[in-house]
């Protein structure tokens, strides 16, 4: 199996069953497949039907862009340099899973990413040693990500993971306990020379960020399966109408609104649904009452100030290739009040939502585009969003779209079993 992990979402056995879905292959050919079933469903239009698939050229074209799915695999994080490293995967489950790297010896990542919700944690506000500002986002699908976090406040997946372990509301730890827990801890210790092949070294922040580094791989590895919504939007692109017709009609009708007179396509394009960046939608600004969340406004400002940021010295990639939009970034008026537009693949699992879990249930994120308050969107560039005033069938329709996402299942869990030698001691 050790040889499979050069590229660490090796493909499942699903995938690996259809010989033809070479996923680099597909990058190169993905504008080949739009045109050729542009083509393919385009003849004869007939007024705004597309062949009678009941939607429109150009929503056909945007439908397609949802997919195809499984996406092509992003290479492994040049600024880690255990990204990919079946060792390093194992080490990082490992400390996933695990209390000791709590000050109280109780809080976990797991904790409030738990693998039977979709590893979220069901609360509005996470609450680790002490209630959190925010809600707690999957950890699902999070591999080559240009920003973290709801503000966007951390730029690579090895320094978004040191957050919760240094923040005294979440883990309370300091570079210090966890370098002292890692080299007093044997388990952990054997882990830790199996994937760096040294010993933990003196200097108690390096330990750290190696933790973080064993953090991401373990996180790399977890991607979401395929969905009712792929296997419509990929028999749309052959033209397949018999596996069309197995799509619901209530999802078929929300997608229309989804891509169409909705926009919501506008913010949450391609296959995973976001465009990775960062808008206002008109919620509350109060994270606790008479305290603001300033959202990307102040997470810009923590980036810049992050010592483990992908400019910083502890990036393994000399040349900083990713680093450019870091350097480059800056901050604007607009930024308050913004926030990261979250993927949507498993909505449905993901329950209470948005960056404060304000609200409960996809019927109230529907209800909340349908019925938008104007007054609310402080900032220029987001007119695209209006009130929508759907009906009560339209708004269960988008909902019964937003359901086909994908219901939490499966998860690729793509690591090795552990290795004995560690546990043996
Ligand atoms: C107390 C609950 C809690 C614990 C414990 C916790 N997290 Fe989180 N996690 C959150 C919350 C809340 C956010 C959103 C933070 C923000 O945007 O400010 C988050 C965000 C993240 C993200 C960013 C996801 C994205 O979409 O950008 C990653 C990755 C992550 N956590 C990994 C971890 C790891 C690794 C650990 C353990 C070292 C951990 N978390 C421990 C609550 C928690
Ligand atoms: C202007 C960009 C934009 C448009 C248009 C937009 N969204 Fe969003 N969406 C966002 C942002 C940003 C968030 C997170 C907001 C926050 O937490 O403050 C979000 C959050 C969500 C969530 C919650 C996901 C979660 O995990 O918490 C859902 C569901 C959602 N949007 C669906 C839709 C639907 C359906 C439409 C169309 C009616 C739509 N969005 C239109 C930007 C947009």
């Amino acid at each position: 199996m050790t040889s499979s992990l050069g590229s660490p979402r090796a493909p499942s056995a699903r995938q690996a069953a259809r010989p033809g879905r070479r996923v680099a292959a597909l990058a190169g050919r993905c504008a080949l497949v739009v045109s050729a079933a542009l083509a393919a469903v385009a003849a004869p239009a007939s007024g705004d039907d597309t062949a009678g698939t009941g939607f429109a050229p150009d929503e056909v074209a945007r439908i397609l862009s949802h997919g195809p799915w499984p996406p092509p695999v992003p290479g492994r994080d040049p600024s880690n340099r255990v990204s990919g490293n079946a060792d390093a995967i194992a080490f990082g489950e490992r400390l996933f899973f695990d209390t000791r790297l709590s000050s109280t010896g109780l809080v976990s990542c797991a904790r409030c990413h738990q693998p039977g919700r979709y590893f979220t944690d069901g609360h509005e506000r996470s609450i680790g040693i002490a209630p959190t500002d925010r809600n707690a986002p999957t950890v699902v699908d999070v591999r080559g990500r240009r920003w973290y976090g709801w503000d966007g406040s951390h730029d690579n997946l090895w320094s978004q993971s040191i957050r919760p372990l240094l923040d005294p509301r979440e883990m309370g730890m300091t570079p210090a306990t966890v370098a002292r827990t890692i080299r007093r801890e044997q388990d952990f210790a054997c882990r830790y020379r199996m994937t760096y092949h040294r010993d933990p070294p003196a200097d108690d922040r390096q330990v750290l960020v190696d933790v973080a580094k064993a953090l991401a791989a373990f996180q790399e590895s977890l991607a979401s399966g395929r969905t009712p919504f792929d296997d419509f939007r990929d028999a749309l692109a052959r033209g397949d109408r018999a596996a069309m017709a197995r799509y619901p009609e209530a999802a078929k009708r929300g997608l229309k609104i989804f891509v169409g007179r909705g926009s919501c396509s506008v913010c949450h394009v391609g296959p995973a649904f976001t465009n990775g960046e960062f808008h206002d939608i008109g919620l509350g600004f109060f994270a606790a009452p008479g305290r603001v969340d300033p959202g990307r406004h102040a997470g810009i400002a923590r980036l810049r100030a992050n010592s483990y940021n992908l400019l910083g010295r502890y990036s393994d990639d000399p040349a900083r290739t990713t680093a450019t939009s870091t350097r480059h970034v800056v901050q604007e008026h607009r930024n308050f009040g913004e926030f990261r537009v979250p993927g949507l693949r498993n909505v449905a699992a993901t329950a209470p939502y948005m960056h404060d879990g304000s609200l409960k249930s996809l019927r109230e994120v529907v209800r909340h585009y349908s019925e938008i308050d104007e007054e609310r969107l402080h900032v220029h560039g987001e007119r695209i969003l209006r009130p929508l005033r759907l009906t009560e069938p339209e708004s269960a329709d988008l909902v019964a779209f937003l359901e086909s996402l994908g219901d939490g299942t499966p998860v690729f869990r793509l690591t090795q079993r552990a290795r004995p030698a560690c546990e043996v001691l």
